[in-house]
């Protein structure tokens, strides 16, 4: 669920997931060596892992949070859940600690604890349920330290038992004595619009099409640019491409999909765009337009994007430079 939820406590802070984070989440699910005690799953793309985001911002019944080290590497290096809410009943877990500079900071204990805290304080939760495989001894270690009980146990699909865990409030709050230092706050602005700290140099967002001689026709009509070397085909022979080619500056506007919906997306306004064309983009070419933070300038909410453009042979036929605000 779409949620401004922050706790933070020593160098971790668990705060609401946003778009630019969900790369780095990606990654760690499809890590065969992150994920061999989590259900197996096909590899995750980068549509299916957005389609995930929406359908999770949707979802009532569950708040995921990223887990930032704000010590030394501030920068996400994880996410946590608390999900299948059901009146005063909740799971608590969905925990990776993904970033390898991250691990051995016990991140990932104090982070399930954080978000198990937001819902004990803010959601009425009363009892977490938890699961986890008996052989995941990083998990198992920091959930027994957390001082869930376990109360039974089923054969997990990929062999072996997980056990079935459980939490009351009471014994929470027993269990641990520093939970009066947590601190726990709500953002009332929306988190992609406030939060810079979701942005990394070298963060990427990518969008394929491929364009046809009707997206040409198209372009050519909505814009009047019926130059004969993209719209008739016996000048065009004459060119020095030999062929139709497809406007520059439709090419370009992939570019432009990316930046509004993806990376950065929603919340960026275009500020500037340099562009060269390389080569180039013939009907039926399959265009990738890729955009890369290169600079980030926090003050001024800045970022500056290498925007480039390749072909289905991985050519690049466009570069450039983009500026947006976020
Ligand atoms: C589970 C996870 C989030 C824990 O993160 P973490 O707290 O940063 O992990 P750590 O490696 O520091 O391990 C936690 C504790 O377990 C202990 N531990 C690890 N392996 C152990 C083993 N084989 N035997 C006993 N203890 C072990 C660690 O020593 C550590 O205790 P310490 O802080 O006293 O040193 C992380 O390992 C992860 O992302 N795993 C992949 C995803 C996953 O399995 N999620 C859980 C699904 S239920």
């Amino acid at each position: 669920m779409l949620h401004n939820f922050y706790a933070e406590y020593l160098h971790i802070r668990i705060r609401p997931l946003v778009k630019t984070d969900l790369e780095y989440l990606r990654i760690w699910r499809n890590d065969k060596t992150m994920n061999q005690f989590l259900k197996p799953i096909d590899e995750i793309t980068p549509e299916m892992q957005k389609e995930w985001f929406d359908r999770e911002c949707k979802d009532p019944s569950s708040y995921t949070f990223a887990i930032e080290e704000i010590k030394d590497l501030n920068r996400i290096v994880g996410s946590v859940a608390i999900y299948d809410i059901k009146g005063k009943t909740a799971e608590a877990g969905k925990i990776v600690v993904g970033d390898p500079a991250a691990k051995g900071k016990k991140i990932g204990y104090y982070a399930l604890i954080l978000a198990m805290y937001v819902g004990y304080e803010k959601l009425g939760i009363e009892t977490y349920l938890g699961e986890v495989h008996e052989e995941n001894m990083s998990a198992k270690t920091n959930d027994l330290r957390m001082g869930f009980i376990v109360t039974g146990k089923h054969p997990f699909v990929t062999g072996g038992f997980e056990l079935e865990m459980k939490l009351p409030k009471k014994h929470f709050w027993k269990t641990h004595d520093f939970l009066s230092d947590i601190k726990v706050y709500e953002c009332n602005e929306p988190t992609e619009k406030k939060d810079m700290s979701g942005y990394k140099v070298g963060q990427t967002g990518r969008f394929s099409k491929t364009l046809m001689q009707s997206d040409v026709y198209n372009f050519a009509g909505i814009v009047g640019d019926f130059n004969p070397i993209h719209i008739n085909s016996v000048e065009a022979k004459k060119s020095v491409f030999g062929k139709q080619v497809v406007h520059g500056m439709l090419t370009a506007s992939l570019l432009s999909t990316v930046i509004g919906t993806i990376m950065p997306g929603e919340s960026s306004i275009y500020l500037s765009q340099e562009l060269k064309f390389l080569k180039p983009v013939f009907f039926g070419d399959t265009v990738t337009a890729e955009v890369s933070i290169k600079e980030i300038d926090r003050e001024k909410r800045i970022l500056t994007l290498l925007t480039e453009e390749f072909n289905q042979n991985g050519n690049k036929v466009v570069t450039g430079e983009a500026k947006v605000m976020v």
